[in-house]
């Protein structure tokens, strides 16, 4: 796929104007030029944010997986399509090609037809970080299912919650995972989420780390043997462009985690586009993501967007601290990495552990480095500068978000000068607006304010699955006629942005999003908690902590509060997995409330981050004297 080789500011600014003035002219010729349709779209857009309603390429034929593998068979047969490093470094890596891939993508397919699954229906994967987890995505996708992965950190009952809402006849699992000195099984969490899921008929289990498992008679089975009797052949299914192409659950500010659904054509146009460009891909380059496919960052730019433009791509299925801290220095040498692309989170770990772990390593193949998934602070910008990319590799400050399916706002690397904590310019065709409260816009620029977007761009999550409506109120009812992203950024003297962070009750812990609303439910069930209230506050690893404070039905130390605080965490953990553990547990008289009885977290969130300079006025508050009992004893 050919890109615009932007070289210089003014070409990005030349290309960006004619993006945003005719839109559907430009995603048009894109569509043209670098994809393979089975048909050619009617209508190139169509939208009304008011309903909402969002199509791209009505009309059009195609299979994502066709463009991701079939086409590159005559002219990159042998070049590697997805290179596994494993998490130890003593496993060799697999260099799986464009037409291993392919064939073992039609087997995995043809396993899941044999079993029943047919287009429309949905199947849930949770599986590690291993060859298979990719080649399941691209399996569904080609006989036009719907998958929905699960992060394999996620508990059995949030598990159990993705599978039954959205009604998946099949999970994919394997007997366990590798993560670093861990091992951890993952089919056992897979039989007692499914305890509760009564639509799923079967589960198909790869193995990694040979361990006894329960496999249920009539419903479990080792994936392998199904892969070595099944054929290397088989025709994609044609798919509408608005067919659903996967569901992926992510945190909202309220109530269960949001389905959000992305369509095939669009989605596939965006992503790939978007890889090309912001990543500067080029033949033989090799490319990795550190991201775990779980999450909307492995989806686009681990699997789709690399694999619909040809490249190689990294798949790591360890962490970065094992077997010591030079691990992902280690793999850029190794296997010469050109793009490499994390998390601030990641950044800030590995600089605590100092630059030894990088000297050693020769990191010259890096050309472009990129960070995603929250904002990175002016001092991790500088050492992933000065340490990896040595000054000479640009930074890309990645924003986007799960239901924006691709890289939104970004620099391009050799045009755009970079500037520490800014993710600069919107991409090409992304109209950004920001919002004061009273919902006007803020023109001009050194100002912020609510992110939003004006304008419809090809990969924007088409519904939350089963309930539009509440996709509606989440992110079209805030503003009128314009996408609300739920962050807010401020534009400085040049129009470049920086994203400040979520202005609603989601928190980005270590890069993941976690709304508060399940983990206070989480923590209300146990049967000595009265009430509770979670709020972010700054952590220099993980960029937020979760602080809780939580009021007990008994006050008075006849509780062991040490002990407490475990089951408090034993709870989440349970619930919804570890990344939601709270590093702070405060056990409180009772908590500030509005006359109304809404908790003030604003208060709250103030005590947590220690400034509790200016409060704001606490008089009209239904309990104000709660405030400075939990200022006095705060952690
Ligand atoms: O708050 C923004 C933050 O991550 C949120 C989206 O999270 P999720 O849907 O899990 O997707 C993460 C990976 C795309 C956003 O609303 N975020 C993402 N990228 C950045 C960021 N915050 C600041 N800077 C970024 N580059």
């Amino acid at each position: 796929m050919s890109n615009y080789h932007i070289k210089h500011l003014e070409e990005y600014y030349q290309v960006y104007r004619k993006s945003v003035r005719n839109p559907e002219a430009f995603w048009e010729e894109i569509a043209e030029e670098h994809f393979l349709w089975r048909k050619k779209w009617d209508n190139v857009l169509s939208w009304d944010f008011k309903k909402p309603e969002v199509k791209w390429f009505e009309g059009a034929k195609l299979n994502i997986t066709e463009n991701c593998l079939d086409r590159h068979l005559a002219t990159r047969g042998d070049k590697v399509a997805i290179l596994f490093e494993p998490n130890d470094p003593k496993e060799e890596a697999q260099h799986i090609t464009y037409r291993d891939l392919y064939h073992r993508v039609n087997q995995f397919a043809n396993v899941l037809k044999s079993k029943g699954i047919k287009k429309g229906d949905r199947v849930c994967i949770y599986l590690p970080m291993i060859p298979e987890l990719a080649i399941s995505l691209l399996a569904c996708a080609r006989i036009g299912a719907i998958h929905s992965v699960v992060f394999a950190g996620f508990s059995a009952t949030a598990l159990a919650t993705r599978i039954n809402d959205s009604d998946c006849k099949m999970v994919i699992t394997s007997d366990g995972s590798y993560r670093g000195k861990k091992t951890i099984d993952l089919k056992c969490i897979v039989d007692e989420a499914l305890e509760d899921c009564n639509g799923v008929e079967s589960v198909l289990v790869a193995k990694r780390i040979h361990s006894e498992c329960n496999m249920k008679e009539g419903r479990d089975e080792w994936l392998q043997p199904l892969l070595d009797a099944a054929s290397d052949q088989l025709t994609a299914t044609v798919m509408d462009a608005e067919d659903p192409l996967f569901i992926l659950y992510t945190s909202g500010s309220t109530g269960m985690p949001k389905g959000m659904v992305h369509t095939t054509a669009g989605y596939m146009v965006y992503s790939a586009y978007t890889f090309k460009n912001v990543f500067q891909y080029r033949e033989n380059d090799v490319y990795w993501c550190t991201a775990d496919i779980g999450w909307i960052t492995g989806h686009s730019y681990i699997v789709y967007g690399p694999l619909a433009n040809g490249a190689t791509s990294v798949m790591f299925e360890g962490v970065p601290s094992y077997p010591d801290y030079g691990r992902f220095w280690e793999i850029v040498e190794k296997h010469k990495v050109s793009q490499f692309y994390t998390a601030p989170t990641a950044i800030r770990a590995l600089a605590k552990e100092g630059v030894e772990h990088v000297e050693k390593h020769d990191l010259s193949s890096l050309k472009v480095l990129g960070t995603v998934g929250e904002p990175i602070n002016e001092e991790a910008w500088h050492w992933y500068d000065d340490n990896i990319g040595k000054r000479r590799a640009p930074i890309v400050d990645t924003w986007w978000q799960t239901e924006t399916g691709g890289i939104m706002i970004t620099p391009i690397p050799y045009s755009t000068p970079t500037k520490p904590t800014y993710a600069t310019l919107p991409f090409m065709g992304i109209q950004p607006a920001l919002m004061d409260e009273q919902g006007k816009e803020i023109k001009g620029n050194q100002v912020d304010g609510r992110l939003c977007i004006k304008f419809p761009w090809p990969s924007i999550a088409r519904t939350i699955w089963g309930n539009h409506q509440r996709y509606k109120e989440t992110y079209f009812s805030a503003y009128e006629n314009m996408y609300f992203t739920g962050d807010g950024a401020l534009r400085d003297e040049v129009g470049y942005y920086r994203i400040t962070g979520r202005v609603d009750d989601v928190i980005i812990v270590s890069g993941h999003n976690l709304g508060t609303a399940p983990i206070e439910d989480a923590i209300n069930e146990h049967p000595a908690v009265a009430e509770s209230a979670i709020v972010g506050f700054p952590h220099d690893v993980k960029g937020n902590a979760l602080y809780g404070y939580v009021t007990l039905k008994e006050t008075g130390e006849s509780r062991n509060h040490d002990n407490l605080r475990k089951e408090i965490n034993q709870i989440i953990t349970e619930q919804i997995g570890p990344i939601a553990k709270l590093n702070k547990i405060q056990f409180t008289n009772g908590l500030p409330k509005t006359r109304s009885g809404k908790i003030m977290r604003r208060i709250l969130r103030k005590i947590a981050s220690k400034d509790t300079s200016n409060l704001g006025d606490t008089s009209t508050l239904l309990n104000p004297e709660c405030v400075q009992e939990i200022m006095d004893n705060a952690l």
